[in-house]
């Protein structure tokens, strides 16, 4: 989300994006830690990767486009 955000030179969005990415990247390292500390071993699995557009692309204006929404 963050780099669709800069992408439309949204870049507060995408400045706040990228801290909450930082923040769930936190979160995950914990649970990381956490099993790692308990003796088990992480095994990392493929996901899905992310839209390359969300929600349609909004303007200057404040209206949205309807392209590729999801
Ligand atoms: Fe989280």
């Amino acid at each position: 989300m963050a780099a669709q955000f800069e992408s439309q030179s949204y870049d507060g969005f995408a400045h706040w994006m990228r801290l909450q990415a930082r923040e769930e990247l936190e979160h995950a390292m914990r649970l990381f830690d956490y099993v790692n500390r308990r003796g088990g071993r992480v095994v990392l699995q493929e996901i899905p990767c992310p839209p390359e557009e969300y929600g349609g692309r909004w303007t200057r204006s404040g209206t949205r486009s309807s392209t590729n929404r999801q």
